[in-house]
């Protein structure tokens, strides 16, 4: 084990070495689980923080406090590649042939890659029908994964894949497998990396299953019990509007770790409301439509040791955030912009200072869902209604809409002249 969090730096000079390239890898020392002969790895995890000062103007940070931690720039474009190589390595330790999941479309595209690039594993995804964006559907066709399409939602696949995996024996890589969970905590090692080994003050997270805030939370309480780090940062994780289960049950009905005992009876009281109401997730942000959070538990131990909060946005916020992000330099998708959304709230409420040092996670890459971007942009009211008018977003403030001109040389000139 490490005596100081800098040694990992020795890693950087011996990049030619797969296990020391790999941005999961290379913090190999704090997820032991392996013999690196074990590790399968596809050189996951090369990923930045940015600084965003755009951004920070939107949200109201001072300039040089907001950083974007760009996971899209993964393999299969999203953070689902640094606990999918923990899985996979797991998955050839146990000698798995087939895979499994359910996804709202990374999880599976993140499969898909894997078991086209590797050849370890056959790909089994289950999807929600008309649930799924298409560049995520693209990736599971593309990469030859058997897709699933069950005619429900993204809490009804969940519910089949693992009675399906436990029938058949198939590996299921849901962020129910703890592996997943040890790779992800490397998200956060590489935001200490880029900072230095300075802990910021807080990491602002997207929750759908609520596999990154468990894992990020183990992450530092690992590092602070190790003495690796002096102090953990604050955990805000935002859902969206219209797939509140973590807000609901945490900061209306104050569900709590409780020392490992949460109040299960509070939590089946409220899924039997969501059932008696017929209840279903419902937002733009696929990729978070999700009302039955599978790590729910492990979501609330990582609050408290993280003294975390939850906060939910709308549509309309995600998406004007999308854009803001857009315009500073990086593409998301709509799911990860809901971290610059819930920044913004929780400035505005005063919980975040404008000086403090803050880190927002963006999880997934902007060519994930072009239907919502294309549309907020397009000048097309019919395109705008279709896609997000019938969904409650009302406007495009931040929308960079193409301008249309007649194939001729001077209108063309003149256009420009007049707009940029
Ligand atoms: N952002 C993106 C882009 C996601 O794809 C997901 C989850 C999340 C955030 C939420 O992360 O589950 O750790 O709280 N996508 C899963 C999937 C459910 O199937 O691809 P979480």
């Amino acid at each position: 084990m490490p005596k100081s969090l800098r040694e990992f730096e020795a890693k950087w000079s011996r990049r030619t070495d797969p296990l020391c390239f790999s941005g999961v890898w290379r913090f190999r020392e704090l997820l032991p689980f392996a013999e690196p002969t074990q590790v399968l790895t596809i050189g996951e995890g090369q990923t930045i923080l940015q600084r965003a000062d755009s951004v920070a103007a939107y949200v109201g940070m001072k300039a040089g406090q907001l950083y974007l931690q760009y996971e899209g720039l993964n393999p299969s474009g999203s953070f689902k590649d640094n606990g999918m190589t923990a899985a996979f390595t797991h998955a050839r330790m146990v000698a798995a042939r087939r895979a499994a999941c359910a996804s709202t479309g990374n999880t599976s595209a993140s499969l898909a890659v894997f078991c086209s690039a590797t050849g370890l594993m056959r790909a089994i995804i289950f999807i929600g029908s008309g649930k799924i964006s298409y560049g995520k559907l693209a990736q599971a066709l593309d990469h030859g994964a058997l897709t699933i399409q069950i005619a429900g939602d993204f809490d009804d696949a969940m519910v089949r894949v693992r009675e399906v995996a436990g029938r058949l024996g198939i590996y299921l890589v849901n962020s129910v497998n703890p592996f997943r969970l040890e790779g992800q905590k490397t998200i956060m090692y590489r935001v200490l990396e880029a900072l230095n080994w300075e802990v910021p003050d807080w990491i602002v997270v997207p929750g759908g299953n609520l596999g990154n805030v468990s894992s990020f939370g183990k992450a530092f309480a690992e590092l602070f019990e190790l003495g690796l780090i002096s102090r953990r940062p604050r955990l805000a994780v935002i859902n969206a509007a219209g797939a509140d289960t973590f807000y609901q049950l945490f900061e209306k009905h104050k569900l709590r770790w409780n020392g490992g005992q949460p109040d299960q009876r509070l939590i089946d009281a409220y899924y039997h409301a969501l059932d008696q109401e017929n209840l279903r997730a419902a937002t733009l942000a696929s990729a978070i439509e999700i009302n039955r959070p599978v790590n729910l538990s492990k979501a609330l131990r990582a609050l408290e040791a993280c003294n975390g909060v939850v906060r939910e946005v709308s549509d309309q916020d995600m998406l004007d955030a999308k854009a803001k992000v857009g315009a500073g330099g990086l593409g998301c998708e709509p799911a990860s912009a809901a971290s610059v959304a819930g920044l913004k709230k929780l400035r505005q409420e005063g919980v975040v200072d404008p000086n403090e040092r803050v880190v927002c996670i963006l999880t997934g890459h902007q060519l994930k869902d072009p239907t919502a971007t294309v549309a907020y942009h397009s000048s097309d009211p019919k395109t705008f209604d279709e896609v997000l008018g019938q969904r409650g977003v009302r406007r495009a403030s931040f929308a960079n809409r193409a301008v249309r001109v007649p194939n001729d040389l001077d209108e063309i000139i003149k256009a420009i002249e007049v707009y940029a």
